[in-house]
């Protein structure tokens, strides 16, 4: 199985960035945490602050080189259609993830404009988020 792991904007500063929402796990603990706890998944790991390259690596998820993608779009969540229209195009099953529960937080957080076009959608177990989505995508290829 091969996984893409796709994160958006300002979760390269996680650990450092409001720990009381986000929790003190760095993004490279979590990408650590993953290729052990599934050492048979191969990931690829991409983090960007810009929409239009996350375009470009959710379209990487077009040919046959990945099984499945775990994406947390970041703020783009609530606002990026290019990033959607991209999920769109894929035919292999792509998991919405979020560190926090944006069903308990302001009022923008609660739409996902991209949710609708993914297979399904976790939030707000922390780094646990991005383990679960990895256990449904392989439950899912069973
Ligand atoms: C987030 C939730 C988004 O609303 C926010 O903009 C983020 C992080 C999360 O993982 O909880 O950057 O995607």
């Amino acid at each position: 199985m091969r996984f893409l792991v796709i994160n958006g904007p300002n979760l390269n500063l996680l650990g450092r960035r409001e720990p009381e929402l986000y929790g003190t796990a760095t993004l490279d603990d979590i990408e650590k945490m993953l290729a052990k706890k599934f050492p048979d998944v191969k990931f690829e790991f991409y983090q960007s602050n810009s929409e239009g390259t996350l375009v470009d690596h959710v379209q990487k998820g077009m040919g046959r080189a990945f099984d499945g993608v775990v994406l947390n779009p970041g703020a783009y969540t609530h606002t990026s259609y290019a990033i959607r229209d991209a999920v769109a195009a894929l035919k292999i099953p792509v998991l919405e993830v979020h560190l926090s529960n944006v069903h308990a937080r302001e009022e923008f957080r609660k739409h996902s404009v991209i949710a609708p076009v993914c297979k399904g959608f976790i939030s707000g177990f922390g780094a646990l988020s991005y383990e679960l989505a990895v256990h449904a995508l392989l439950e899912m290829k069973r």
